[in-house]
This record gives C-alpha cells, sequence and structure tokens, in this order.
C-alpha cells in the first residue's frame, strides 16, 4: 500500500511567518530581557509591556509551545520564565545577546521581503533604496540609530559563527589579522580573547569607526586591536598575515567580489590565508535553504548581489593566484572558507 501522502510541512512552511512574527515581537517588546530577574504571571508580564488583556494568554502560550518561553502551573496563576537559550541569547544584558538581528529582521525585512515577487520580476533592491539614488550603506549609515540597528543585527548574526572560527581556524602559524567591514570589531576581539600573540586590525567605513573603539575598549583589547578606516572600493588594506572577510563578498556583484579577493590576495604574504565568512551554499545547491536563502535577500538589499558556494569560491580564489583552499564548518548553516596564498 502506498503511504498516503502529507500537505503538513507544506502548510508548515506557509504559516512560518506567523511563527516567525510572534517571536520577533518578543524580542522588539524586550520579553526576554524583562524575564531575565524573575518569573511572572501573564497579566504582571503584559501589564509591563504594556498589551491589551486579550492577547496576553495567547501570545505567551505561543512562545511557550513554540518552546521559546517556560511556564510553570496553568492557568491565570501559572507563571513564565526564560528558557535557557532565551536567558543566554536573547536578555539584553546577557554577553551572548543575538537579538539585534532579530530586532532587524522586525524592523527591516520583515516588510522588505512581502516584496520578493517584485525583486525576482525586476532584479531590483526592495529596501530603503528603492526609490532612491544612494547605495545600500549610505543609506543605512546616514541615520545612527539605522546604523546602530544594523552593528546590532551583525553582532546576532556573526557572534556564534565568530567564536568558532577563533576555537577551529589554526592562528599558530599568524601574527596579524586584518578584518575587513569588521563592523562593531567582534571578530577581532574573539580571536584576539582565544589567541593571546595575534595582533588585529579591524578595518570598516568611517561612520563605523567610533562604534568598534567602543566595543574593543569594552573588552579591554585596545593593546592590541587597532581600527582602520577606508573604502575598500578605493583605498587598499592594510597589509596582514590573515585577511578575514565576514558577509563582505555576498554584498557585490562578480566585478566587485573579484576586486576584493584581489585587495585580498595583494595584502597577504606568501602563504597568507584569506578567509571568508558566510551562509556557505552547498556546492550542489540543493541543501544550506538558510545560505540559498541569504542569496535572495542579497536580491532583496542589493539587487545584483550574490551568496555562493565554496566551489564558486575556489574558482575565483585560484584565477587570482590563490593556491591550497579548506572549508571550516562554523555553526548552523555558516561556514569559513580559506584560501591560501
Ligand atoms: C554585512 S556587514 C558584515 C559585518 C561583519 N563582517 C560580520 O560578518 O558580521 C558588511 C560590512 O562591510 C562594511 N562595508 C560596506 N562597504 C564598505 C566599503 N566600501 N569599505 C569598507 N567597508 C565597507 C559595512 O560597513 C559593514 O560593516
Amino acid at each position: 500500500m502506498n503511504t498516503p501522502l502529507d500537505p503538513s510541512s507544506i502548510l508548515q512552511t506557509a504559516f512560518g511567518f506567523w511563527h516567525s512574527k510572534v517571536l520577533l515581537t518578543a524580542v522588539e517588546m524586550g520579553l526576554f530581557t524583562k524575564l531575565a530577574k524573575h518569573h511572572r504571571t501573564g497579566a504582571e508580564l503584559g501589564a509591563e509591556l504594556g498589551l491589551h488583556p486579550r492577547g496576553i494568554a495567547d501570545f505567551f502560550d505561543s512562545l511557550v509551545a513554540m518552546k521559546f518561553l517556560g511556564r510553570e502551573g496553568e492557568g491565570v496563576t501559572s507563571k513564565y520564565f526564560n528558557t535557557p537559550e532565551g536567558l543566554h541569547f536573547l536578555d539584553e544584558t546577557s554577553p551572548r545577546y543575538i537579538g539585534g538581528i532579530l530586532v532587524m529582521l522586525n524592523a527591516r525585512l520583515f516588510k522588505f521581503w512581502n516584496d520578493l515577487p517584485e525583486a525576482l520580476r525586476t532584479g531590483k533592491p526592495q529596501n530603503e533604496i528603492k526609490h532612491g539614488q544612494k547605495g545600500m550603506f549610505e543609506e543605512l549609515y546616514s541615520d545612527l540609530p539605522r546604523l546602530e540597528q544594523f552593528m546590532g543585527a551583525m553582532t546576532g548574526i556573526s557572534r556564534v559563527n565568530f567564536e568558532v572560527f577563533a576555537e577551529k581556524f589554526d592562528f599558530s602559524k599568524y601574527q596579524t589579522l586584518c578584518d575587513v567591514g569588521g563592523a562593531t570589531g567582534l571578530l577581532s576581539i574573539e580571536s584576539a580573547k582565544k589567541h593571546s600573540h595575534l595582533k588585529c586590525i579591524s578595518f570598516d567605513l568611517p561612520p563605523v569607526e567610533s562604534i568598534a573603539k567602543k566595543h574593543i575598549v569594552a573588552a579591554g583589547l585596545e593593546d592590541r586591536i587597532t581600527t582602520a578606516s577606508g573604502d575598500f572600493f578605493k583605498d587598499s588594506l592594510p597589509k596582514a598575515d590573515i585577511i578575514t572577510m565576514g558577509m563582505i563578498l555576498h554584498d557585490w556583484n562578480l566585478e566587485k567580489k573579484m576586486h576584493l579577493i584581489r585587495l585580498a590576495y595583494d595584502a597577504l604574504p606568501p602563504g597568507g590565508a584569506f578567509v571568508a565568512i558566510e551562509a556557505l551554499i552547498d556546492d550542489a545547491r540543493r541543501e544550506n535553504v538558510q545560505g540559498l536563502m541569504m542569496s535572495l535577500n542579497m536580491l532583496i538589499e542589493f539587487g545584483d548581489a550574490f551568496d555562493y558556494s565554496g566551489a564558486d569560491f575556489r574558482q575565483w580564489c585560484s584565477e587570482v593566484g590563490f593556491t591550497r583552499f579548506e572549508v571550516i564548518h562554523l555553526a548552523g548553516p555558516s561556514s569559513a572558507v580559506v584560501a591560501y596564498k
């Protein structure tokens, strides 16, 4: 007998935006931060968040059913509390907070993805730059709160990857690292924390420098991490034994990707390592859903930008002169792909 066909995965994905919006709303409201110290009844929590009584139990119990909150007891006297993951990653005061990416998903990408059909038909971006003349970073960085929101989002999406990279990559042969498009300096901070011999430079556009400096000082690493400001389409890169680019190549079209790969090659000594960290698409383009959708997100954000596979990276880097390659799996859908000069 044939097994009956099951439509549940179709329906689960179709309704996925309900799940997403409930979690993103909870983060935007600071729910996990409010619950950090005390367990709360629905009424207490609802009052603190300024919620109408109608939705309270449905909202919090949906989060319980999705395993993003715990609840002790039943009914109106029951109390909600954070799961260990909620406490660790979604309480704003936690040193491993990653909620910044959820805040940006809610504030920007949720609505821009509504225009995916238009992006697919036109090949044009659907974000803030849709009706203007400015480039994506120029537009985002013209408004300080939005720049800070973007920096928080980068921390959220990259933190765990950079922690694993600092652990797995063999730094023993190298003395210096330059992280290109280093944002808050997080990759340099995580690498320098784990490898006491390493000196790092976090290179980014001028508006980002003061934010990076603040984070480097907060980590107490200003003696081993410096910042450098520049535009990688106009300036050369600081020389270093390792050049890293976390989610940089995927922001650009092929011509600009090749420019960046050549720039990295020129900044490295023989034997130096060029590392790209991305939600690297599997070579057959069948498995890494997040990597493939990240590439669709690049269509929404930039138009002609796209994500790529390890095989693509290897081909581009070989053309520039790199000779040896390696893929290091990091967290979830992300990998570091390394080209040695
Ligand atoms: C997608 S973010 C990645 C941030 C960080 N590397 C990570 O993986 O979390 C891209 C970064 O590239 C920087 N950037 C964009 N255009 C640049 C340019 N022309 N020159 C230098 N940095 C640039 C941005 O300011 C931003 O910090």
